[in-house]
Order: C-alpha cells, then structure tokens, then sequence
C-alpha cells in the first residue's frame, strides 16, 4: 500500500521539469509513487503549496472533468489556471505552434494540452520551456489511467497481480490503461471486436514495460475478457472526432456492452469503472452505471488527486 511520504518524495524527484506525454514517460517507481502521493493528499496526510504556479490549458477538444480537476488541483497547490482555449486565442487565427509555445512558457509554469494528433503535443513539449501534459490525444491518455489505478488500488489493495479487463474499443483510453497497468504489475485484457484492437506498437511496448509479471493481452470474446478480473472497465464506443462512425460502431460493438450479464463473468467482488461520459445503453447499461459495484464517480474524483500529484512533481514541488 501506500508509502510513507519522505519515500514518495524522493521517488517523485526526477520527474521534476519533465514532461507527462504518455503514461510511458514514468517509470515503474514513479508511476506507483505518483499514486501514492495522490492518496497521501486525498486523506489530507500531505499539503503541497507550491506558491502562485500558472498552469495554462489548450484544449482543442471538449471536457468536463480533466478541465475542471486541473483547475481545482492548481488552486488547492495555490496557483492559478489560465483557460488559452484555441478558438478565443491567436492560435485559432493560425499563429504557429512554435511561436505560441514559447510565448505562453513566459507566462505558465506549466501547460495541459488535449489534442487530436499526439505529434502536436510532441511539438508542443518540443517547443515550450515548461512541463507539458497530455490531457487526452488521439493516442493516449495517461492522466486518467492515474486515476483509474488508484481508484482500483483504493477497492482492492496491492495492485500487482489484479486483473483489470477494459471492454470496447482499442482507443486513446486502453492503450494507456495497457502502459500504465504493466508499470504498476496489473494484468489488462483489452476485450474488443475484430478491427477495433489497440495499436500493435503500443501492445508491443506494454507488453515491454511489464513488470511482476503482468499479462496485457487482447481477447475478442467479452465474457473471456472479463473472467475473473477484479475491475470491469468501459468507454464510449466512437472518440471525439469519430462521430461520423457512431453507427456503423453501434454495430460493430454489439454484446460488448458492460450489463448484469457480462459482469457475471467477473471476479464477484469486481468494481465497475468507466472514464466518462457515458452512453448509457451503448458501452454500460444504466443498472450496471447505477449498481453498487460502481467506482465510476470515486474514480472522476480521483482525477483531482492524481493531478494534484503530478502538478507537485512535474514542478518541483516536494
Ligand atoms: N474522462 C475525461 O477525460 O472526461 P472529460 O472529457 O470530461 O475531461
Ligand atoms: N475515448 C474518449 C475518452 C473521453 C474522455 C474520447 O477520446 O473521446
């Protein structure tokens, strides 16, 4: 479980000034110590002011909780959050990111960008002076996976050795579950219909990072996916950006749905998680959303922690 705070400090060191891309750019120690940071500051054990820090956030997509947790986290480390949505900034008006990136490290400790391709916010860390963080891409999104793991870790204990099963589509959300699970010595089965599987070189690399032991596979039958794992997770089945292929997806993803009947399969003690937002009687039924084996609003509230901790690392904070 959790490690007392000096050992948390010293294992978080190295992450100071360093970017938060994907859930890979942590290592095994980092990754697990940013966890229990998150926990030391949920509890209220650890306080972190790290004086008026800015955090600036780009955000090219829509969002509810990595917006506002990133906010709520920067005001509870003391600092301050400036919103440079693209459509009110020169950005929209096609300033280059090169220019804007430098411009905006003047001003920010610290960006969060949510993007569509993950080589813009590759140039985005390329280009800014400050640590930058990946708030969601079309790849990947590894501060939700803090959460999720932690929230996991609060359910079941010790995480090496559990089995988290992810149900729908290969996307920006399993492959960093699938990154983030092998550092932290979790089994991921990734249960998905043909021709919707995670990237081969991101399986590739899980599968690399794995530590104690951790199996990452993928599996095309459901009920197989979720056998005996101890978190059933889901998430929508067409990403931002993939609104045209909402149907023909529908389609597609028919009896991967997480209802009473898949969980059956599970662990009995499984927990139930989706990132949110949901599309009730698409990905999840609303008895499973509304059942007592959801963690689904622990682990949104999760997001504030696990941000709070990397904040505090990424800055130097400790
Ligand atoms: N889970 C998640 O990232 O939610 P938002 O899109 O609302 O930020
Ligand atoms: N896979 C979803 C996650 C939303 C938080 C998307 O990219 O839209």
């Amino acid at each position: 479980m959790a490690t007392a705070a000096g050992g948390v400090a010293a294992a978080l060191s190295p992450l100071s000034g360093r970017d938060y891309l994907s859930s890979a750019d942590c290592s095994a120690e980092e990754t697990s110590a940013l966890l229990d940071l998150a926990a030391h500051l949920k509890s209220g054990d650890r306080r972190i002011d790290l004086g008026n820090r800015v955090l600036g956030l780009i955000f090219t997509k829509a969002s509810t909780r990595t917006r506002v947790s990133f906010q709520v986290a920067m005001a509870r480390l003391g600092g301050q959050t400036v919103d440079l949505n693209p459509q009110v900034t020169q950005l929209g008006r096609g300033e280059p990111l090169e220019d804007t990136a430098r411009v905006l490290s003047r001003y920010c400790d610290v960006l969060a960008v949510r993007t569509f391709a993950q080589q813009e916010l590759v140039d985005y860390a390329h280009w800014a002076t400050v640590p930058v963080i990946n708030a969601l891409t079309d790849l990947e999104h590894p501060c939700q996976s803090l959460a999720d793991f932690l929230t996991m870790r609060e359910a079941h204990g010790d995480l090496p050795g559990q089995t988290l099963a992810y149900i729908g589509d290969g996307n920006n959300v399993a492959h960093s579950l699938m990154l983030c699970g092998a550092l932290l010595g979790v089994n991921v089965r990734i249960g998905c219909p043909q021709g919707f599987e995670p990237l081969p070189g991101v399986l590739e690399q899980a599968r690399s990072l794995a530590v104690q032991g951790a199996a990452i596979d993928v599996i095309h039958d459901p009920r197989e996916a979720v056998r005996g794992s101890q978190a059933v997770y889901t998430d929508v089945w067409a990403s931002m950006g993939q609104e045209d292929e909402q149907s023909e997806r529908e389609q597609a993803f028919t009896g991967f749905c997480v209802d009473e009947a898949l969980l059956e399969a599970a662990d009995t003690e499984s927990i139930v998680l989706h990132c949110l937002p949901a599309h009730r009687s698409e990905e999840i039924s609303p008895g499973v959303m509304e059942s007592s084996a959801s963690r689904i609003f622990d682990q949104a509230e999760n997001r504030l922690h696990a941000q709070q901790a990397l904040l505090a690392a990424l800055m130097g904070g400790l």
